[in-house]
């Protein structure tokens, strides 16, 4: 095979490796015990059809070693690099949470600083508490119409890095879950200035690379290391992230011995081989799929932003604070002209419309608009929110906004996390130190970190969250009557 086939993205390494061990029919006495499907449920099988047990197999030397390739997943993963702009890239199959842990554990040694937006994912928390750095919060900027925290104030960000010169890292969201990027190539130029490293947690960013339009890339900009959720907007299959680097900073053995810390021993080749394809798609097909997607969320927007009590917020709102700019594709939609709450909104299309969209909060839902929608579900999803806007704009009045209160952090988030700890009511909680973290999922950002002081308003937050239903996580009572805090 010659240099300029490997770099060829019609090639897909892993899949023709899987696909050629089947026909093989190679006998299997190795792991998944299933061989093949003849050891599945009956159901499973009726219902998925046989071929995906088939391509459920296990690292050898023709299908490679996730943990230390060198063959057909060091192929596919080189040609992902390739297209992502960066250096090298690794496969993860324990989603984008093991991208972000396995980047601060690289990046930071216990007791060093990290600077993080307060808003970052809670698998931030997580790395955190493996690794003891010590996270420098900044508050990102808060939308005070929308009641959403956008990006970062790239002036707080320089006042921050100017003021924690020990500090080794600076994380960053590109783009936040609603969307918002921040000046990151600013960003990047003042870390780099001070010698720090610049992660980018770009879980909604996958699909970014492939058309002018949408915000550019960490890889791009000059960031170290940025892990994406090829599966959220990629087009792969759930849990199948990536990694990837640039070597002029970031050592590339190291990194690989921190993502084997987090990667499990046998990672699915379907998911593999799903990364594989949809890199393919994208590198061929990319700039086309995304044209059709901003087309589809720019209608959309239009369509909505002529529905009494909603608004569509999109591209206009770049150049605001906080906000750089903007993701086309997401289709965010303020419903507090409505009287509704955006998980009240949620709930209605679900169990009225049979439409489940991404996420909600108190006065926002968030559609995701990717390569898998058409102009028909498009529709059905406007044609809903007129009825629902018919039905209730005119009956109540618009919510007030409440942003979620900033606390102080006592001690850090891994001290926290092994201190001895007591139950006390909720209600009862203020001016402790949280021993947990609590917080609305999706987005999965922590309201209460653990080893933050918790405050009168925050209690009322949280009760107030409760009332409206959320999904809240990271509590060890999922009722949040009691909380744990530190004793
Ligand atoms: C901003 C952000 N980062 C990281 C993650 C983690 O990604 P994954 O679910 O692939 O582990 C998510 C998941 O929703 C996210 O929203």
């Amino acid at each position: 095979m010659t240099s300029q086939n490997k770099t060829d993205q019609n090639r897909t390494p892993i899949f023709e490796a899987v696909k050629k061990y089947i026909d093989d029919k190679v006998i299997p006495f190795h792991v998944p015990g299933h061989k093949g499907g003849k050891g599945i449920a009956h159901g499973f099988k009726d219902y998925v059809g046989e071929q995906i047990f088939r391509m459920d197999v296990n690292g050898m030397e023709d299908l490679d070693n996730i943990c230390n390739p060198v063959g057909v997943i060091k192929e596919a993963e080189n040609l992902l690099a390739r297209l992502y702009n960066a250096d090298e890239s690794f496969m993860l199959v324990n989603g984008t949470t093991q991208g972000v842990q396995a980047m601060i554990l690289y990046a930071c040694r216990p007791g060093e600083e990290i600077i993080i937006p307060r808003n970052a994912h809670r698998s931030t928390l997580g790395a955190l508490i493996l690794s003891g750095a010590i996270p420098v919060y900044i508050q990102p900027e808060i939308h005070v119409d929308l009641g959403i925290s956008t990006g970062l104030d790239i002036r707080k960000v320089r006042d921050i890095i100017k003021s924690h010169p020990y500090a080794k890292t600076v994380f960053v969201n590109n783009p936040t879950y609603y969307g918002m990027v921040s000046d990151l190539k600013e960003i990047v130029k003042a870390a780099h200035d001070e010698n720090m490293l610049v992660l980018a947690d770009e879980a909604h960013g996958a699909h970014f690379p492939f058309h002018p339009a949408l915000p550019a890339t960490a890889m791009e900009l000059g960031a170290d290391m940025s892990a994406i959720s090829l599966h959220k907007t990629g087009g792969s299959m759930t849990q199948s992230s990536a990694l990837l680097i640039k070597r002029k900073n970031v050592c590339s053995n190291k990194v690989n011995t921190v993502v084997n810390l987090m990667q499990t021993t046998s990672a699915s080749y379907i998911l593999m081989v799903s990364l594989d394809l949809a890199r393919k798609h994208l590198a061929l097909r990319g700039k086309s799929i995304m044209t059709k997607v901003i087309g589809l969320a720019g209608y959309a927007r239009q369509r909505i932003n002529n529905i009494i009590g909603l608004y569509a917020f999109g591209p206009e709102l770049s150049g605001q604070i906080g906000i750089f700019a903007f993701d086309d594709t997401k289709l965010c939609i303020n419903v507090r002209g409505l009287g509704l709450s955006g998980y009240e909104v949620e709930s209605i299309l679900r169990k009225e419309y049979n439409i489940q969209v991404e996420m909600s909060d108190f006065y926002n839902i968030l559609s995701i608009i990717s390569l898998g929608d058409n102009m028909e579900n498009i529709d059905s999803l406007i044609d809903s929110l007129k009825d629902i806007s018919q039905k209730y704009s005119t009956k109540t009045s618009a919510k007030p906004i409440i942003t979620l209160p900033t606390l102080s952090m006592i001690t850090t988030p891994r001290e926290a996390f092994y201190a001895n700890k007591k139950k006390v009511l909720l209600e009862e909680s203020a001016g402790e130190i949280s021993g947990e973290t609590a917080m609305a999922y999706p987005p999965g950002i922590p309201a209460l970190c653990p080893g933050e002081r918790i405050s009168k308003d925050m209690v009322d937050y949280l009760k107030m969250m409760k009332a409206s239903k959320y999904q809240l996580l990271g509590m060890e009572d999922p009722h949040l009557e009691y909380i744990n805090v530190l004793s």
